[in-house]
């Protein structure tokens, strides 16, 4: 598949879905507390979705059965909500949310510290974060789409970090996946040219330790092999021949 771009009317219908996509974030961020179940934040997140008129994305995806992913700690992405699944102190908890407005996507994804958490949680959220900072430097019209894959990669191991191999961000539009898929490790080619009016969903998975994965019986839960912790971070970012703009962040969060 090619590769969308996005007209002005386009444009301004992910612009309105990446709006409501980080009020769900900022709103499940601030109800985010030891005691919660995972489901819990999904029927609020699910509740939110659809306060504002849209669709969750990710509901029935491929037979997802929730809105959110919630994956605590070695969780990657894609935990499946539960309600026995209980949010403790010290815990770090990674939400992925999607909405689709007037049939326009947008994802975005955050990883939470629950109460009090240990240094390494910290930095390790922290530069998640900034692997995505380090990636976008290069999200703009003329550069090249594996610029950004190299950065976010070097940001993680320059820290000693792993970085997830098996899942990738991607473009985004009328389909939660569009072309092209982004990998966020170094790749030895530089990848397609970027353009005005692609829409991406950036997205750096990172480890504390080994880059590889497995998945759980259910099919889903991606778990770091050696079960160190892992987290998310992901906006959906449009290109132009500027600096790119954040659709799903607009505040700090
Ligand atoms: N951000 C994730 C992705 O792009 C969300 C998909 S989760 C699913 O793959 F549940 F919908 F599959
Ligand atoms: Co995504």
């Amino acid at each position: 598949m090619a590769i969308t771009i996005k007209s002005a009317r386009e444009i301004e219908l992910m612009k309105e879905a990446g709006r409501i996509l980080e009020i769900v974030h900022n709103e499940l961020g601030k109800a985010l507390h030891p005691g919660m179940s995972t489901l819990d934040i999904d029927r609020l997140g699910e509740e939110i979705i659809r306060s504002y008129g849209c669709i969750p994305s990710f509901l029935d995806y491929r037979g997802y059965p929730a809105s959110i992913c919630v994956s605590v700690n070695e969780e990657v992405v894609h935990g499946i909500p539960d309600k026995h699944r209980i949010l403790r102190d010290g815990d770090i908890v990674s939400l992925d949310a999607g909405v689709i407005y007037k049939g326009y996507h947008s994802d975005a994804a955050r990883t939470h510290g629950i109460g009090v958490i240990s240094k390494e949680a910290e930095e390790l959220i922290r530069v998640t974060r900034e692997c995505f900072f380090e990636g976008i430097k290069y999200a703009k019209e003329g550069n090249y789409l594996f610029d950004i894959s190299a950065a976010i990669d070097s940001h993680a191991v320059s820290h000693g970090f792993g970085v997830v191999r098996d899942l990738c961000g991607h473009g985004i539009g009328t389909a939660l996946h569009e072309a092209p898929e982004i990998p966020n490790y170094k790749m030895n080619r530089r990848g397609v040219k970027l353009k005005a009016g692609m829409t991406l969903a950036i997205e750096p998975m990172i480890n504390r330790g080994t880059w590889e994965v497995d998945w759980l019986d259910d099919e889903w839960t991606v778990v770091t092999r050696d079960r160190s912790l892992s987290a998310h971070y992901e906006n959906t970012v449009l290109i132009t021949k500027e600096e790119p703009v954040l659709l799903t962040l607009n505040q700090e969060s």
